[in-house]
């Protein structure tokens, strides 16, 4: 009986921290939290390991990228962030939770609408949907020129074909913006965006490799 009593208890433990979601089963809910660095530590131990089983799926950055757009945002104080390619919001996490640091905003937009409602869910379960992150579901071509404002950050991950977005986002960049992309690992991939970048002789960009074989082009707009 006493087994009994105990398997049905850690059943519903099990039941209660996990629910099931369409293409991303078995997400961890957050408990309650004393405090913000309290939520962000479960974010990155709990939340994060979770949603990188399915990173195939979705051409999530490596964690490693992850770590380092998020020090990116703190140790340059980014404050309004744009991110073209949400998926089902991992980067986008990342970049919130810099952004939570620095009380900037993320704006992130995504064409599959199925990956808009999965991209929301994970943003709810990390604290950040609509008070740190909005999502907008649409094609980035169309949605960049009717945004409000200027963007002090831009991250650009479509796969190869991020050049083409450059000419929407930048003149919705301030003065002395970074611009960075997630260039996949397919040989040559991002050769365009890079000549593209390149040409402008103002502008200051190099490449890292914290996550090989995918690399982040970072670009320093200076005008
Ligand atoms: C490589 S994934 C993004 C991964 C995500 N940044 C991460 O690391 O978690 C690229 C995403 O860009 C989206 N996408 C492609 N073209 C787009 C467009 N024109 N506008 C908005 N999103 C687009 C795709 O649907 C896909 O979900």
């Amino acid at each position: 009986m006493a087994r009994i009593v105990a398997i049905a208890a850690g059943l519903g433990l099990l039941l209660a921290g996990i629910t099931t979601s369409g293409r991303q089963p078995g997400a961890p809910q957050p408990p309650a939290f004393d405090s913000v660095s309290q939520r962000h530590s479960w974010v990155l131990t709990t939340l994060l390991p979770w949603m990188e089983q399915f990173q195939e799926r979705y051409h999530n950055v490596p964690r490693s990228d992850g770590e380092f757009l998020r020090w990116l945002i703190v140790t340059t104080q980014r404050k309004k962030g744009l991110e073209i390619g949400t998926a089902n919001g991992y980067s986008a996490i990342w970049l919130g939770l810099g952004l939570e640091e620095t009380g900037g905003h993320l704006t992130t937009i995504e064409i599959q609408p199925d990956r808009v409602r999965e991209a929301k869910e994970n943003l709810k379960r990390a604290g950040l949907l609509d008070r740190i992150v909005s999502v907008v579901e649409g094609d980035a071509l169309k949605v960049v020129p009717k945004l409000e404002g200027t963007f002090d950050f831009a991250f650009i991950d479509v796969g190869p074909a991020a050049a083409a977005f450059v000419d929407a986002v930048v003149p919705k960049l301030a003065p002395q913006s970074l611009l960075v992309a997630h260039r996949p690992p397919f040989p040559g991939a991002l050769r365009d965006y890079l000549d593209k970048v390149g040409r402008r002789s103002n502008w200051l960009t190099t490449v890292i490799q914290t996550g090989a074989p995918t690399a982040l082009i970072l670009t320093y707009v200076r005008d």
